[in-house]
């Protein structure tokens, strides 16, 4: 029998076994393996999470969430929309609970996001004057930055800001600002929080025509005297195209500047994808139809075991480099949670996490946890 079904059974045996033992109330997931531990030595472990997981109402992740992670992204609350919906409005109480969640479980936190075109609040998204703009940009980086100075480990400072061919984005930032935004937006973080780390974010930044426009971006930065500690590589990939070559590739150049690399949204898609490019821009939909919702009901097993294939090379990859690859963060924590239901085309059904929708562990799970057995 092979190892993983091996374990698969034991679980199911203990599982059994404690169910009908009454008065131990000893969960599943008490005797997984854990993630963050196993990779202890190696890089961060962490998850974005959701409202209803900050406020541990999510009742199958409430135990899974710190014994598997050391680290959490909010997946929107920090977000300028939801933190700054208005002119001199700031909503703080649900990422001020994401700091107390953290602390408490002895998670670091990393801060997502202070300038990015999505999720813009309204009032800024009709701005179209370069001094309205500026002070929306001074104040929100000053503000959202200070509010966490000195509890707050890292900050995605500027995401996505690059299109696929490398050059900049063209945002409401730079029609309205200008290139040297990107510049200005970490110096102002530096001056708000001088201890936080430092990163940029983007998708497909991987790929070299994309991966060259970060470089010249950290080269711009650094010129200035303006710091800049990591880069993260979102990681929304297809299971069966991980790009693993032009992964490592990134991960030496951006090493070679002095940069961590962290892989920081990561979820193994198994849907198809309505194009021939692999996308993660939120504002880029697809209208739905059945065929590209074939697994409403389950995922079939043979894919689930491709998918474990594709995440245990994804990790034996990154573990060789685990001296430049300080974080690895999945996009959720369950496959019921994750963005991916609802994003290319609303309401299907995708699996790309390392648990299932009753949080527990899949095939993908152990192939992780295997790597560090071999
Ligand atoms: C996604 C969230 O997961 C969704 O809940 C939200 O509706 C849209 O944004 N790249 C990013 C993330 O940097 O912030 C996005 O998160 C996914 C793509």
């Amino acid at each position: 029998m092979p190892a993983k079904y091996s374990i698969n059974l034991f679980v199911v045996v203990v599982v059994t076994a404690i169910s009908f033992y009454p008065g131990k109330h000893i969960s599943a997931q008490q005797i997984l393996p854990s993630l963050k531990e196993v990779f202890k030595k190696d890089f961060l472990i962490g998850a974005a999470l959701s409202s209803m997981q900050i406020y541990e109402k999510d009742a199958g992740s409430v135990k899974l969430i710190p014994q598997q992670f050391n680290a959490v992204t909010a997946e929107n609350v920090m977000k300028a929309a939801e933190i700054h919906p208005q002119w001199n409005v700031y909503q703080f109480e649900m990422a001020d609970k994401l700091m107390d969640y953290a602390a408490r479980y002895r998670m670091k936190v990393n801060g997502h996001t202070l300038v990015w075109h999505s999720q813009l609040p309204v009032f800024v998204q009709h701005m179209r004057d370069a001094d309205s703009v500026m002070r929306f940009f001074v104040d929100h980086i000053n503000t959202v930055v200070g509010r966490y100075k000195g509890r707050i480990y890292s900050w995605d400072v500027v995401n996505e800001a690059l299109e696929e061919d490398g050059t900049l984005r063209r945002s409401i930032f730079l029609e309205t600002l200008g290139e040297d935004y990107i510049v200005n937006a970490f110096r102002l973080a530096q001056k708000a929080d001088p201890k936080a780390k430092l990163y940029y974010n983007d998708y497909n930044i991987e790929q070299p025509l994309k991966r060259a426009g970060v470089i010249a971006l950290v080269k711009k930065i650094k010129a200035a005297g303006v710091r800049i500690d990591g880069i993260g590589i979102q990681g929304h990939w297809p299971y069966d195209a991980v790009p693993l070559q032009y992964i490592e590739e990134s991960i030496q150049a951006f090493s070679s500047l002095g940069l961590e690399t962290m892989i920081t949204e990561l979820d193994l898609s198994v849907l198809p994808g309505p194009w021939e490019s692999n996308e993660a821009d939120i504002n880029k939909t697809a209208r739905w139809n059945e065929r590209m919702n074939p697994w409403p009901d389950a995922l079939p097993d043979t894919v689930a075991q491709i998918q474990a294939k594709a995440y245990a090379s994804l990790f034996t990859l990154l573990l060789k480099y685990n001296q430049q690859v300080s974080r690895i963060t999945f996009w959720g924590v369950n496959d019921g949670q994750s963005w991916l239901n609802d994003w290319p085309i609303k309401g299907r059904t995708n699996y790309p996490l390392l648990f299932d929708r009753n949080s527990l562990p899949k095939h993908a799970f152990y192939s992780v946890i295997e790597i560090k057995r071999k």
